[in-house]
């Protein structure tokens, strides 16, 4: 007894969860660090410090996600959220603007009413400021510089701010962020953009006309003073409609234009800022209608004035290049970049004065100068994209008489793709930052298998029996393959560092993820998550996937207007599809053998009914909770209200797979804590002003087994709570006035028990014969233990990992938003039994409890995602291996990160440090020694009998 005392406080002190070895960070997890779609406004190449020639390739995404990425191999450098917009419809300000200038160590971005300077190296914040009594920005330009002295210094930006009536513009100081001038323009006319000069500053705004259409005026200002000098108005009103009639708008004096187009798209007109003179151009669209108008210049200053305006029809694409005369406010067509059957992308770049434009096209680029049509450089595609580029970025390099060219296009699949010289160098799967759902698959080997194995459960157990010897004669055929297999598996298995290949007890599986803009991915988590397929599934951009459901080698993508997609999970292939019905609030899966999807709809009704047993438990949009028989979708059984006041923000019930090793606890004296296993629970989280209760119910009954009423809660803050096995947790913020209670973000643990009393099974009994429907009388409660814990930081989200058989301790997994990272707590830390204000007692110690400590600061072994930046996660999925020493976890929302984790330490997996030559030089050493050492064994041996006998 004493002696296993001892031993298990021996166990206590090898830690319980050990962190992720530095040697097992990219080996057992994976993550991809995203931004979003990269925008075309605001996507650039980038010198950021004019000590080196290196770039980097910045962009806002349409998140609203400031980044920096290593044009070489795509890897991030820094990334900043922005949208801190203080505006209450943020997303009304539109798309965000990024600017920046070569050689100067700063990026100025503006999202809403925010705008800030950030540190074009280290991504560290510069300044930032708020306009949010005016407006949001609309439009953002970097001020040129009179004297060349003050080069290398962060420039002032001109901001222009849409305050509605008015239109606002603002000289901000590049080193503070303060407004050194700004100038109010409350003639009602709509501000369009800015533009800068070295002395002037052009604010450019639609005034409507008369009759119909609108003047484009174009003010100046002093850039010093902010005082308007002088006005033109260009009387554009036959053709211009609106902001969308006007084409471009140059930043500065590299490309110091006005374009903008008549409504027929018939001709072009282009007018130098600041003068009075339009000059008129023909567009020759060669009989076909005209799709788009895109006009590319330099943004660099003291580039040549020339521009490019491409032109897009549905089957064939060309443009023009068009030289600037200063002077005479003229523009001069200089040539024509030829018309080709297929869609092009366009984009300039430079090296210094001189101004380069590529064109890629579904099978080439090419590199032109903007000073004459002779084509400097032309590569084919090694391997084209079937994917449609959006936009694309490039830059030239001039290597003397022969030119280099790296172009990062954006496909219409939201991949972002940077092509050197015709060669894919890398690619970003920013469409996966957009992920609403996922799922883990079986691949088709593992469904073979499955479905032999079901035909095998269906025969007759004669026919099943030659069913199953036929299979193994058919199996045979790949012997010979194996065998010649073997001797290459056995040596590298040796030799190799990796001690067991784990991807056949289930490590390894394909991802599924569905993203909002119609598509599906499939990510191999054997593999670091690498994409294995993309496939378009939907033509929308606002793909409401509700759940994703896998069988054997395919997996069925359920969206919220009724319809799904079936794809094979190798391929990605689409195999069936239903078509819209009628929208569905959510799908519910019974599991009868095989997982049955139900749809929901808004008031909670089950659209289909299953012939089989089963419950439901639904959510209706007015904030109902309602249980149902699976075979009825009529009448629920019960409903359950929350309190007046309360409105049910979640419902979650016992995972599918949460397997009990133990139904009882085991004390330190040897009684036992017999657990309350109910397989029908139900967790529901109500809200109401200032207060959280969290009910938990029995889902075939409706009856209320237990509630917790949390009073001063900030329910602004995010509320997350999980349910597994016999006990549950849930988090929040205490918003307490009352100094004896705590304030700030508190974890409660709660334990179900059948009784108090050690040994004693409750009313319940055994649990094997047990139904709460069949009972007459309502299901006896659980007896609960709670404690709660004073945690640094919020929690947005609950997971509990997951194993095969539930032997392996569990954590639980929680999100934490402020700090981009997934911890997993161990339960023995979250034990509500720990003695309180006292130490632990002998047999307690026994047990593992130790000293309750109101504070529950995260160890940094917890970590999950240890030093990675997992931003954005709103949800985590668990999934258990045929170890079970080991689950999964994948979390994804914005990024996509996947891990494994072994709770209790992988106990049934060789350790990477276990040398399997030293083994097989040990058997064979022992194996000598044996050969040499038996012959004189038994010679001496002899030697004794004959000894004795004589
Ligand atoms: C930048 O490029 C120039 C010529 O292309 C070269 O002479 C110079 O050494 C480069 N500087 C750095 C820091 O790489
Ligand atoms: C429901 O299942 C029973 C037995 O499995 C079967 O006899 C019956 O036909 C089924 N009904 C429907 C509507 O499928
Ligand atoms: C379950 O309980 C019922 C009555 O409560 C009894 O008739 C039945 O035999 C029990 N079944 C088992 C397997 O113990
Ligand atoms: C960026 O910040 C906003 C506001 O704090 C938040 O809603 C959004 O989820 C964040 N985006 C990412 C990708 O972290």
């Amino acid at each position: 007894m004493r002696l296993q005392a001892a031993l298990s406080l021996l166990a206590l002190c090898v830690p319980s969860t050990l962190a992720i070895y530095a040697d097992e960070v990219n080996h057992i997890d994976f993550h991809h660090a995203l931004l979003g779609l990269p925008s075309s406004q605001s996507t650039f190449f980038l010198k950021p410090s004019s000590a080196s020639n290196a770039s980097l390739l910045y962009t806002l995404s349409e998140k609203s996600i400031l980044g920096a990425i290593n044009p070489r191999d795509g890897s991030l450098v820094w990334r900043q959220n922005v949208s801190r917009s203080l505006l209450p419809d943020s997303a009304a300000a539109g798309g965000g603007l990024l600017r920046a200038s070569d050689g100067i160590n700063a990026v100025v971005s503006a999202t809403g009413d925010y705008i800030s300077s950030w540190n074009a190296l280290d991504g560290k914040l510069i300044w930032e400021n708020w306009f949010t009594s005016e407006g949001s920005v609309a439009d953002l330009e970097l001020l040129e510089l009179e004297d060349a002295s003050a080069a290398g210094t962060f420039r002032d930006t001109i901001a222009l701010v849409n305050a509605g009536e008015a239109g606002v513009v603002k000289r901000i100081d590049g080193q503070t962020g303060d407004v050194k001038w700004e100038y109010k323009d409350e003639s009602g006319d709509v501000p369009f953009q800015v533009s800068s000069s070295p002395t002037e500053v052009f604010y450019i705004s639609l005034q409507s006309a008369l009759l119909k259409g609108s003047k484009i005026k174009a003010t100046s200002l002093d850039s010093v003073t902010g005082k308007q000098t002088y006005q033109q108005t260009l009387n554009s009103e036959n053709d211009v409609t609106g902001p969308d009639s006007i084409v471009f708008v140059g930043a500065n004096t590299a490309a110091p234009i006005i374009v903008w187009v008549d409504k027929a798209r018939k001709v072009l007109k282009v007018n130098v800022i600041g003068t009075k003179q339009v000059s008129t151009i023909n567009i020759d669209n060669k009989g076909e209608e005209i799709k788009n108008i895109k006009v590319h210049a330099p943004k660099k200053l003291n580039s040549l004035p020339h521009f490019l305006v491409g032109y897009e029809t549905e089957s064939s694409s060309w443009a023009e290049v068009y030289h600037t005369d200063m002077k005479l406010g003229t523009v001069t067509k200089a040539y024509d970049i030829p018309r080709v059957q297929e869609r092009s992308v366009f984009a300039t770049s430079n090296k210094d004065a001189n101004v380069y434009f590529t064109r890629n096209t579904e099978s080439e680029t090419t590199v032109v100068s903007s000073a004459s049509h002779g084509v400097l450089g032309r590569w084919a595609l090694k391997n084209p994209s079937t994917e449609q580029a959006l936009h694309a970025v490039s830059e030239v390099v001039d290597k003397g008489d022969t030119v280099a060219v790296r172009s990062a296009s954006l496909l219409a699949s939201g991949d972002w793709q940077l092509i050197r010289n015709g060669q894919a160098e890398w690619t970003r799967h920013e469409g996966l930052s957009r992920a609403s759902a996922a799922a883990w698959a079986e691949t088709d080997e593992q469904e073979e298998l499955a479905h032999q194995l079901e035909v095998e459960g269906h025969e007759s157990l004669h026919g099943a029996y030659v069913h199953r010897v036929k299979r193994h004669i058919k199996d045979l055929e790949y012997l010979p393959e194996w065998l010649k297999e073997l001797p290459k598996r056995i040596l590298t298995s040796i030799l190799t560092d990796e001690v067991s290949n784990l991807d056949s007890f289930g490590i390894s599986k394909p991802i599924i993820i569905a993203t909002e803009n119609g598509r599906v991915f499939a990510l191999d988590s054997g593999n670091h998550g690498a994409v294995s397929w993309s496939v378009k599934a939907a033509e929308t951009d606002a793909w409401n996937v509700k759940a994703i459901i896998t069988q054997p080698g395919t997996a069925t993508v359920y969206a919220d207007d009724g319809s799904s997609v079936t794809l094979k999970v190798s391929s990605g292939e689409i195999v069936g599809r239903t078509a819209p019905s009628s929208k569905v609030h959510s799908i519910a899966v019974i599991n009868n053998g095989a997982s049955i999807p139900v749809s929901i709809r808004e008031n909670g009704t089950p659209m289909e009914t299953i012939n089989g047993s089963g419950f439901l438990v639904t959510l209706s949009a007015d904030g109902k909770v309602l249980g149902w028989s699976a075979q009825d979708n009529k009448t629920p059984v019960w409903e359950f209200i929350p309190a007046r006041g309360q409105k049910i923000i979640r419902a979650t019930s016992r995972p599918t797979h949460d397997p009990v090793a133990s139904i009882g606890k085991v004390l330190g004296d040897r009684s036992v804590l017999y657990k309350y296993l109910n397989p029908n629970l139900a967790l529901i989280t109500a809200v109401g002003d200032n207060s959280a209760s969290f009910y938990l119910l029995d889902a075939v009954s409706g009856t209320v087994l237990h509630s917790s009423i949390q009073e001063n809660v900030d329910t602004s803050q995010p509320i997350a709570s999980t349910i597994s096995e016999n006990w549950f947790a849930y988090s929040f913020f205490g918003d307490s006035t009352d100094a004896s209670e705590a304030k700030g973000h508190q974890l409660v643990i709660s334990e179900l028990y059948e009784s108090f009393i050690p040994n004693d099974r409750g009313p319940l009994n055994s649990a094997t014969n047990y139904s709460t429907l069949h009972d007459v009388d309502a299901p006896a409660p659980p007896h609960v233990i709670a404690q709660s814990f004073v945690i640094p930081e919020p929690i947005s989200h609950m997971a509990v990992t997951q194993t095969r058989q539930g032997i392996t301790t569990r954590q639980l997994l929680c999100t934490l938003p402020s700090s981009n990272s997934i911890i997993g707590i161990p339960r023995q830390i979250l034990d509500p039994r720990r003695p309180v204000n006292r130490d632990p007692s002998s047999t307690e110690a026994e047990e593992g409890l130790f000293k309750y400590n109101p504070f529950l600061e995260f160890d940094g072994r917890w970590f999950l995602t240890h030093s990675r930046d997992v931003a954005g996660i709103n949800n985590v999925l668990v999934k258990d291996t045929l170890l079970e020493s080991t689950g999964l976890v994948i979390a994804f929302g914005g990024d996509v990160y996947g891990t494994r984790v072994m709770p209790s330490q992988a106990f049934d997996v060789l350790g990477k440090g276990f040398s399997k030559i030293q083994l097989v030089l040990t058997v064979v050493a022992l194996g000598i020694g044996v050969t040499v050492l038996a012959p004189i064994v038994r010679k001496k041996q002899i030697n004794t009998i004959w000894k004795t006998g004589s």
